[in-house]
């Protein structure tokens, strides 16, 4: 399947083969990414995969009882064809996650028609494995024993699984103290070497990219275009669980923003197939102490790009300097969608909300609910059309602050002013009784009233 893909440079166009990329995969004209594209959709219409055929195959694969059939990412495998043997590929069955309706909510807002596709329910609780099977299964055929990224704590539960499972070494750098205590336990479980420094997300980036120049070490952020190829597989799946419609909107929480542009890349390429016949508006929320790109669309027109200095407690998305802001704002533009920033007490408002709904998300994930709010206050979304939210991660990898939620400690006064009442109608927190039938059924009384 390799001959079959190429890379073409994001910044400047250029064309280069697999073989040649640079091991930080930054393009060594312009500096800036690659994406992965597949020379053979651009012929004639009839040398093109055939878009029912596709169709029927990936829903009869579901049936199979082969791991690479069951895989919500290489079910698709046709749509991704970047490895030279199928039997090389490292699977823990990723994918195939559920499209919830959110019943409480679409009332709440009057939408016709809300639904949130859960990347929180896959192998290790976060959208990466998706991305991540992909770019591990081609580091294991090129040969590499040691993988390595930057994370925030879901890159890093994500690719320790993969590595571990492939009989591979995994190298962890963290924000030392700024991670959710439910990834770090999973890269430590995982057997990754955990190195915690003193610095953020974007310094563990700088210190990295410093070490894959001097170690034989593959990289597997989200700058390896490979990760895009898996982490458009959820737009597929979005597809085919709306019967090969798309949703009026996709939204979509905002980090390194490579999520963004992979669902847009996905998207786009089932257009292009004519696997559907248009593409959703897709619109990137972030948290407003992490909104580089709000402020770059907003002061630059998506023209550059300045870091800021991250603050946000939905520590997934504390990120000041993403790597693949050019990637998202194409497409923002070629979709149509939006960029919005949402306050701490309405991410931590919308994720109770989405918790209430009997689902539950990370902190990072819930901005798409909060964004959703703004954007339908805004008039740009009507209340006519169809929604999707992209929910990232688990509720069970950031535990301690749904807790905190709860308990009311979570936000100082001033940030929860302008939603206190409401984020009071969610609050349920624990009590702690004796051990007396007495005292619980005064409780459920008193609950009850
Ligand atoms: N939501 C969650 C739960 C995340 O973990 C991340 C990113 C994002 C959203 C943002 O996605 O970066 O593609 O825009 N987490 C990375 C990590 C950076 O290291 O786990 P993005």
């Amino acid at each position: 399947m390799m001959e079959i893909h190429q890379f073409r440079c994001t910044g400047c166009s250029a064309i280069v083969a697999p073989e040649a990329l640079a091991g930080n995969f930054r393009c060594p004209d312009c500096g800036d990414l690659y994406e992965v594209f597949y020379p053979g959709w651009n012929g004639p219409r009839h040398t093109r995969p055939n878009p029912s055929a596709l169709r029927w195959l990936w829903r009869e694969r579901r049936t199979s009882l082969k791991a690479e059939d069951r895989s919500g990412v290489w079910r698709f495998r046709e749509m991704l064809p970047i490895l030279g043997d199928e039997a090389g590929i490292v699977s823990l069955g990723e994918g195939n996650t559920p499209l919830y309706d959110l019943p409480q909510s679409a009332q709440c807002l009057r939408l016709a028609n809300l639904r949130a596709k859960h990347q929180g329910m896959n192998p290790t609780g976060s959208f990466k494995d998706t991305g991540m099977t992909a770019a591990l299964s081609v580091a294991r055929e090129r040969g590499f024993h040691w993988v390595a990224c930057a994370s925030t704590g879901n890159t890093s539960a994500a690719m320790a699984a993969y590595a571990a499972r492939a009989g591979m070494r995994s190298l962890v750098l963290l924000p030392q103290g700024k991670i959710a205590g439910g990834k770090l336990a999973q890269a430590m479980d995982y057997g990754a070497l955990t190195l915690q420094l003193r610095t953020d997300f974007d310094g563990c980036v700088r210190v990295l990219a410093e070490v894959v120049g001097r170690a034989p070490v593959y990289l597997l952020n989200s700058v390896n275009p490979y990760r895009i190829e898996g982490q458009k597989t959820p737009a597929l799946e979005i597809a085919e669980q709306l019967e090969w419609e798309v949703p009026d909107h996709l939204i979509v929480p905002g980090g390194n923003l490579a999520n963004s542009s992979a669902l847009g890349k996905g998207f786009l390429e089932m257009q292009h197939l004519g696997l559907t016949t248009r593409v959703p508006k897709i619109s990137v929320i972030q948290a407003e102490g992490a909104n580089p790109l709000v402020r770059s669309m907003q002061e630059f027109g998506g023209e550059r790009i300045e870091p800021v200095e991250a603050r946000t407690r939905a520590s997934a998305i504390r990120i000041g300097n993403p790597a693949s802001w050019r990637k998202a704002v194409r497409v923002l533009r070629q979709t149509g969608g939006f960029v919005e920033q949402v306050s701490e007490a309405e991410i931590a408002l919308a994720k109770a909300e989405i918790g209430a709904e009997g689902i539950g998300c990370e902190p990072a994930s819930a901005v798409t609910l909060a964004g959703l709010k703004k954007l339908l206050e805004q008039g740009k979304i009507e209340r006519g059309e169809s929604v999707v939210l992209l929910l990232t991660g688990h509720t069970l990898k950031d535990p301690d602050y749904t807790i905190h939620f709860h308990r009311g400690d979570l936000l100082a006064g001033e940030e929860s002013a302008p939603k206190a009442s409401l984020i009071e109608g969610l609050r349920r927190n624990t009590i702690e009784l004796d051990a007396d039938a007495d005292q619980v059924l005064r409780e459920l009384e008193r609950v009850h009233q």
